[in-house]
């Protein structure tokens, strides 16, 4: 592997916390090169970026899970020996599960048509705020929603509570110290209240509704016919519920767009369905959430002259894959258009992983993320008014992950109906 550009700090673990999303894109640009090869917490890493390296990614042929996610993660964000670390049969069986959740049942309202009430009851309460933090009122509005949707039983006054806990999971992946810690409570309160809910349902003391996300992965078996343990199906169902608080991140980078891009509110008020898609979809292309993900290759093998040796770890840049300038006119500006006559393919355009979602890692939340982004930003701009004052909406992309400072304050909130 001589000839590919080799990073030679002896290690950039710290490099990659205080570079954060450009860690890899700083590199890919220095080096001209879409791959190179760095020292990160202790280990050789291939990093790599685009379309192409994307593609080669997603084979399971080449690289496997198990092993890639560190116990930190799995500590905080994910939870120890969840979805995101199996591979082969037994991923693509509860992969199967995670799919089914997010077909529409006709019987039951979308996330997106909850999010809708939510959004409308807390406009109403607002009426009376001279001022709200909308990133606090969107995790709020999220957990409720989410938690009805999954069946999980939640009271008014738990919920910001347990909102902050599902977010600060999220909060703890890119951090060290207080950060990563508090992400690690947040996870043991969780997993205690939801394997309680589990048990509760398997012993029929609750009951919980045929086809609901808690029901499915209290009774899910293996293919070896076996259920999860509560504490398992509990880490699970955390999977669903937290990754739709998550949401209130591209909520808030929504409220951004709109108060830096007149012209993408007036489009957005002429009601254009296809237009509110673009708009989503540049949220997502645009604004940083996920950095980078890991795999470790699954059996050695030589790709482009550059030799992939059994074990090794390997980075996709995520963040700047939808920010590669060979794919992406102009990709520093915020354009919804750009999606106009855009081609759709699996492996450039991923905020949420590449690839099939039956097949592979990448997320099973993508239409409930986009619907509930489209309720979101309608809501924001046709279903009330507000006043921006003065803030700090910049967003480091040194901190992972980010969010505009301000968590975007609106003063004067009003129902517009
Ligand atoms: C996996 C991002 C929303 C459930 C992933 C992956 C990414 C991602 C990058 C990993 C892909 C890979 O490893 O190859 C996001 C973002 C979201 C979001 C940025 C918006 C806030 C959701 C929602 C749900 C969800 C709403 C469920 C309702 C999952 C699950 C996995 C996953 C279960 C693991 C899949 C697997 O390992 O096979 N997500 N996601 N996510 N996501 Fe999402």
């Amino acid at each position: 592997n001589e000839r590919i550009p080799h990073d030679k700090t002896l290690d950039n673990s710290v490099n990659l916390l205080e570079e954060g999303y450009l860690f890899i894109k700083n590199r890919t640009e220095r080096y001209q090169s879409d791959l190179f090869i760095a020292r990160v917490l202790g280990k050789k890493v291939i990093c790599m970026s685009g379309k192409e390296a994307a593609k080669m990614f997603y084979d399971t042929e080449k690289f496997q899970r198990n092993g890639a996610v560190p116990k930190r993660i799995q500590k905080s964000l994910f939870g120890e020996n969840a979805i995101q670390t199996l591979d082969g049969p037994e991923h693509i069986d509860r992969k199967r599960l995670f799919m089914s959740l997010m077909a529409a049942s006709n019987k039951q309202k979308s996330v997106a048509e909850l999010v809708t009430d939510e959004w409308t009851k807390a406009a109403k309460k607002w009426a009376k705020e001279e001022e709200i933090v909308l990133f606090d009122e969107a995790k709020d509005v999220l957990c409720r929603a989410a938690c009805k949707w999954a069946g999980v039983p939640l009271e008014e006054s738990e919920v910001s509570e347990r909102a902050n806990d599902f977010s600060d999971m999220v909060d703890a992946f890119g951090a060290v110290g207080p950060r990563h810690r508090k992400g690690r409570r947040a996870r043991k309160r969780a997993e205690a209240w939801i394997t309680e809910v589990i048990e509760d349902v398997r012993s029929g003391k609750r009951q919980a509704k045929e086809g609901s996300p808690l029901y499915e992965m209290a009774q899910y078996k293996d293919e070896d016919g076996n259920e999860l343990s509560a504490q398992m199906a509990a880490i699970e169902l955390i999977n669903v519920v937290r990754p739709i608080v998550a949401i209130a991140i591209y909520i808030t980078f929504e409220a951004v767009a709109l108060a830096q891009h007149r012209p993408c509110r007036e489009e957005l008020q002429s009601g254009d369905p296809k237009y509110l898609e673009m708009f989503v979809q540049e949220v997502r292309r645009y604004y940083p959430f996920t950095p980078l993900l890991g795999a470790q290759v699954k059996t050695g093998f030589i790709w482009n002259d550059v030799k992939f040796k059994q074990g090794m770890l390997v980075f996709l840049d995520v963040y700047g894959t939808n920010h590669d300038p060979n794919l992406w006119d102009n990709p520093e500006q915020f354009r919804p258009h750009r999606f106009d006559t855009r081609k759709e393919s699996l492996y450039d355009f991923i905020p949420q992983g590449g690839g099939d979602p039956k097949k592979g890692h990448r997320c099973p939340g993508e239409g409930i993320t986009i619907e509930v982004m489209k309720a979101s930003a309608d809501f924001l701009a046709n279903k009330i008014t507000y006043d921006i004052p003065e803030q700090d909406m910049s967003y480091s992309l040194a901190k992972m992950p980010t969010l505009p400072k301000s968590g975007f304050i609106m003063q004067n909130p009003q129902p517009l109906d």
